[in-house]
């Protein structure tokens, strides 16, 4: 299995990237994280109050981290839901990069990986990729994927959408990017904010081909309804 990117940046939605990481290590994936400080700032502003922006690490959030910073977290009550497909129960190894670091791995086309997910992407972020920008190492990674013609998933967080962000997100998918925005559905009866996270980490996981059990799929029950 090769290793996944995964980019968090300044979009509304940390609980979606904490979640995400967390879910794709229980599944045995090793991941190489990069994180705009944008995004340690929303962080901040939507989980953790007391948290110091420049000593920001994402993994003392993770429920294996001994630093206990998950408890933050705890109004979400995620159920353990994915812990019944991890692959061979052995969690994987996480590598977090600085954004500024073009000397690692993911930088380069040569360094092979299963995808690269954006979660959540501000429209900053978005805009960079469309235009071409490597101004930082998620921007870099994500036009790496792009040029290789690896799978790259933008999750977009922003309404309402303008011109320019739709035309940079309709430039994106043209190139071969996924549009995966966190748009819940509600199909699946959610009752907590736990299940709505779980929907849109669960579809990242389809894109990546990561098994889970984040929620029951259409058609797995009798029970009527909806669409897609
Ligand atoms: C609390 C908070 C919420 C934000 N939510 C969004 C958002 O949902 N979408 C977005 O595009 N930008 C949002 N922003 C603005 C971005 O963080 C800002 O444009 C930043 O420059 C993005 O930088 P980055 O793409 O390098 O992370 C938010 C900022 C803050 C402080």
């Amino acid at each position: 299995m090769l290793p996944i990117a995964v980019a968090v940046t300044g979009a509304s939605g940390s609980i979606y990237a904490v979640r995400l990481i967390d879910v794709l290590l229980d599944a045995g994936r090793e991941l190489h994280v990069v994180i705009s400080p944008a995004a340690a700032q929303v962080f901040r502003d939507e989980l953790d109050p007391h948290l110091d922006v420049d000593a920001f690490r994402i993994e003392d959030y993770l429920p294996s981290s001994q630093i206990g910073k998950h408890e933050v977290l705890e109004r979400y009550r995620f159920k353990d839901r994915n812990r019944s497909t991890a692959a061979a129960g052995e969690r994987g190894q996480l590598h977090v990069h600085h954004h500024q670091n073009f000397h690692t791995g993911i930088a380069s086309g040569s360094f092979l990986t299963g995808g690269m997910v954006i979660c959540p992407c501000s429209m900053g972020t978005l805009a960079a990729i469309a235009g071409g920008q490597s101004a930082n190492l998620i921007h870099r990674a994500a036009d790496v994927h792009l040029k290789e013609r690896r799978k790259l998933i933008v999750v977009p967080r922003e309404t309402p959408l303008g011109p320019i962000q739709l035309e940079n997100m309709s430039r994106l998918a043209a190139a071969g990017a996924v549009i995966l925005p966190a748009m819940p559905g509600f199909y699946q009866q959610p009752t907590s904010m736990a299940d709505l996270v779980d929907f849109v980490v669960g579809r990242i996981c389809d894109q990546l081909g990561v098994p889970h059990a984040l929620f029951e799929r259409w058609g797995d029950s009798e029970s009527a309804a909806p669409t897609n």
